[in-house]
């Protein structure tokens, strides 16, 4: 995103002229920055040469995934809905992991007929589940084993996944007694270590003391992997300019990791591909003054974006045209829905703001349409892929009367 004299661009549209074409809320992304974040997450990791399963849970629209297998991902899916969307957009089965804490036998099923290559299981019982459904097909089924290593991320509490607290995975002392009970299973071959120690990273130290804990766990059982999935988690910075994490460090444990072990790394990354492709674009209804504050009433509300109502999570907003004359009031900017949580941010000036005036809420690539709802019987928004000077809709806005 872009000003040109004073109006916001993304690629070579620009975007108040944009709203006048497409009714707004909608998603806007840009092809270019999910190329050029495919490239730089390869480039990052180039001397380690993963494969990159791309989390559908942080944006599953098809087109998107259609152009993110054709620069060569796979896919991590966690439900029988996203397998089919990985499927239907051409990720090759031999290219899609499945996660999740509560596979259904159904789920389980689906998945071996379509032969993945690594279910990733989280209990002892998923893994009997996954042997019984596997006999009865006559398979042997190539697993992973999520391992909960019991490390805090450093990342919002409730998008930690790698502490003893958290449900995800096995502590390491059930993992080595699972690794025993299954290692010579008729149906199951465990094939692969997988972690994922929570979203929003910024610190590579947690992924470093996560692979040496798995270090350990390989030179205690001495079992043979084909592959260490360390998931995803990798965090953007949605404040510009604050902190970024410093993948030569994190690249750099992994290929001394290497040294010792011979696997394929598998990685998951959401959020670090599609998060700062995508903005909100949004319509001013109302401006309403009181005594302390401005509230800019959006079009947009929680049921749109979620991050800021769910956790408190932190998105610039800004305008699709500049006119610098700074108003110095509290602005919250809110949306529509009857909650107070329904509030995208608050500063203390900002530009002066008129009904019917175009912002744009940012980095709201990842984790936002998938979170959107019907709440307070409002329709979903549509999505707008942004390729140079061309504009497609890759995701029609909801019909009021289908869901009303
Ligand atoms: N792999 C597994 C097993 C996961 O659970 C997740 C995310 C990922 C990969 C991708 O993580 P990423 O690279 O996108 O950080 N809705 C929250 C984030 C929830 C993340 C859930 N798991 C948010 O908006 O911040």
């Amino acid at each position: 995103m872009k000003y040109r004299n004073n109006n916001l661009y993304v690629e070579n549209i620009n975007i108040r002229s944009l709203s006048n074409k497409i009714s707004t809320p909608f998603y806007c992304y840009s092809f270019d920055r999910l190329k050029n974040n495919i490239n730089e997450f390869k480039k990052n990791f180039s001397t380690i040469n993963p494969l990159i399963c791309f989390s559908v849970k942080s944006n599953n629209n098809l087109n998107i995934l259609k152009i993110i297998k054709n620069f060569g991902l796979g896919a991590d899916v966690v439900s029988k809905g996203e397998l089919l969307r990985a499927l239907k957009a051409g990720i090759k089965p031999q290219k899609i992991v499945f996660s999740g804490v509560g596979k259904t036998p159904d789920e389980i099923s689906f998945a071996i007929q379509k032969k993945i290559l690594l279910i990733n299981a989280e209990s002892e019982n998923e893994l009997k589940i996954i042997q019984k459904i596997a006999y009865k097909k006559k398979k042997k089924v190539n697993v992973g084993l999520r391992l909960n290593p019991n490390i805090d991320a450093k990342t919002l509490k409730k998008i930690s996944t790698g502490r003893n607290e958290d449900k995800f995975g096995i502590s390491d002392k059930n993992f080595i007694k699972l690794l025993k009970k299954f290692h010579n299973s008729k149906n199951i071959n465990i094939k692969c270590l997988s972690v994922h120690i929570g979203s929003q990273i910024l610190d590579y130290r947690p992924y470093s003391k996560m692979v040496s804990v798995i270090d350990s766990i390989i030179k205690k059982t001495k079992y043979k992997f084909d592959y260490i999935d360390l998931g995803g988690g990798m965090g953007i910075d949605y404040h510009l300019n604050s902190k970024k994490l410093d993948y030569k460090k994190y690249s750099l444990v992994i290929k001394n990791f290497l040294k010792k072990h011979k696997v394929k790394i598998i990685f998951e990354p959401g959020r670090s591909i599609i998060g700062n492709t995508g903005s909100l674009i949004s319509k001013v209804i109302y401006v309403k003054s009181s005594l302390k504050k401005n509230f800019v009433i959006l079009d947009s509300a929680m049921n749109d974006f979620m991050r800021p109502a769910l956790y408190g999570s932190y998105h610039r907003i800004i305008p699709a045209i500049k006119n610098n004359k700074v108003i110095k009031k509290i602005h919250d900017f809110v949306g529509p829905i009857c909650e107070t949580t329904d509030s995208f941010l608050s500063l203390k000036k900002y530009q002066k703001v008129n009904e019917n005036d175009v912002l744009a809420i940012c980095d709201t690539g990842a984790y936002g349409i998938v979170l959107a709802s019907n709440y307070n019987l409002r329709t979903k928004p549509a999505e707008i892929m942004i390729n140079k000077s061309n504009f497609k809709v890759i995701s029609k806005k909801e019909n009021i009367n289908k869901i009303a």
